[in-house]
């Protein structure tokens, strides 16, 4: 096959740390994956030209870390802010093979289906998108227009989820009668990170929709009801109308008759001072033992005059190595450079997009996701009032 030309829709903290230390997750995945492939051009898309200008040092400083050269073009290219530039970028010569799209979560629908209308194999971050009636016309694009397309659930190429599965499906622990989730990042998320966006979503709809997929693929079981309550109070003092924090239950049916229920805990009011970015862990009760997964404290503690206590999680995306020769690892790298390998596999004709069916988080499974996510948004604005889920 040709060297590929992928283009990046949205240029923000997730592609390449713009705004935050560090350079992201999306662009460093892409130099790890240029290492061993045959990558031509990149196009980075964001709205505004002065931010694009921000994202454009990070990948400059980026490549020299790693001693990467990239072929990058960047939209807007003229002074103007354009929201739409996108549709414009789609249609660069050489023509793109496929998307990452990575852009606040109400404009998922709309910008993937332009890129799916063309013809490019699409990956969207997470949650694919907030209600079922999106997700199923994102779906039926997909068909029309015979792409792949899956979703960016990282968590499920973490070795811990691996191993919570397999827990789970060789039946070690019984049945599941519950699993229990607490999951929250810092105070300068909502304040300062997202701050354009944070109304369109909510804290269970960032955090909380990465374990309802966890909980999905390690069970494949059918969400039957949702609710969720939430509390307002620090967001909010600070002229932020969200939540602090939102805990949802979710009930699964994992065969007839047989019912299990997960309580997922989520806020992003933790102190600054937090010894790590994500304050994470999972464990599930069976009727025959207990499977429990700190995602925190993986094992690794740095105390230092300047920085204090940091409990890095080393199987995330992670930096190796000085500067001029850092590669990147984690479960965060191999999810990208998976979706990069199976858009070759599928353009050299070595796979086929129906195979990956049920061995990826394709479009299709983000159908239970979504709709937990949608119950657990209307349940939130009705006190807590369970939402029955149907027709799954
Ligand atoms: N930050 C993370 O760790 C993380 C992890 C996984 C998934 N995500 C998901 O990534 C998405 C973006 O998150 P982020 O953290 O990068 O946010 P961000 O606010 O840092 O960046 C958002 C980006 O979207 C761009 N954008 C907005 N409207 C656009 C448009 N019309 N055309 C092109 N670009 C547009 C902005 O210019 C900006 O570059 C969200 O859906 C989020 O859930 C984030």
């Amino acid at each position: 096959m040709k060297p590929l030309n992928i283009l990046m829709i949205g240029a923000g903290m997730y592609v390449c740390g713009r705004g935050v230390d560090g350079y992201g997750t999306v662009v460093p995945a892409i130099c790890e994956w240029k290492k061993k492939n045959q990558l031509n051009s990149i196009y980075i898309v964001g709205t505004a030209s002065k931010n694009i200008k921000l994202s454009k040092l990070k990948v400059d400083e980026l490549q020299c870390n790693m001693n990467i050269k990239l072929s990058v073009r960047y939209f807007p290219e003229g002074a103007q802010a354009n929201p739409k530039c996108y549709k414009e970028a789609i249609h660069s010569i050489p023509k793109p093979a496929c998307a990452i799209i990575a852009v606040p979560d109400n404009l998922h629908k709309e910008i993937a289906i332009s890129a799916i209308q063309e013809g490019l194999h699409t990956l969207v971050v997470k949650p694919l998108a907030p209600t079922l009636e999106e997700v199923r016309a994102l779906m039926e694009a997909q068909n029309k227009n015979k792409t792949y397309c899956a979703v960016e659930f990282h968590k499920r190429f973490d070795s811990a989820n691996l191993m919570l599965r397999d827990v789970i499906r060789n039946k070690k622990i019984g049945n599941p009668l519950y699993f229990v989730v607490e999951y929250s990042q810092r105070k300068s998320l909502p304040t300062r990170q997202f701050k354009k966006w944070v109304h369109s979503t909510n804290i269970f709809q960032y955090l909380g929709i990465h374990y309802v997929d966890i909980v999905y693929f390690a069970t494949g079981a059918v969400p039957k009801r949702a609710m969720a309550i939430g509390q307002k109070g620090y967001l909010l003092s600070k002229g932020i109308d969200t939540w602090d924090s939102i805990q949802g239950v979710i009930e699964w049916e994992i065969a007839q008759g047989q019912r299990f229920t997960s309580d997922i805990l989520t806020n992003w009011i933790d102190p600054e001072k937090t010894s790590a970015m994500s304050d994470q862990k999972i464990k599930v009760i069976g009727t025959k033992g207990r499977f429990e997964s700190d995602q925190k404290k993986r094992g690794i503690t740095i105390v230092t005059d300047e920085e204090g206590i940091e409990e890095p999680n080393p199987y995330f995306c992670a930096p190796y190595g000085e500067r001029g020769n850092v590669s990147y690892k984690g479960y965060g790298i191999d999810s990208i450079g998976q979706f990069l390998d199976d858009v070759v596999g599928i353009e050299e004709g070595r796979l086929k997009i129906k195979d990956l069916e049920g061995k990826r988080p394709t479009f299709k499974e983000s159908v239970v996701p979504t709709a937990v996510l949608e119950a657990v948004n209307k349940s939130l604005k009705i006190n807590g009032k369970w939402i029955a889920i149907r027709g799954i």
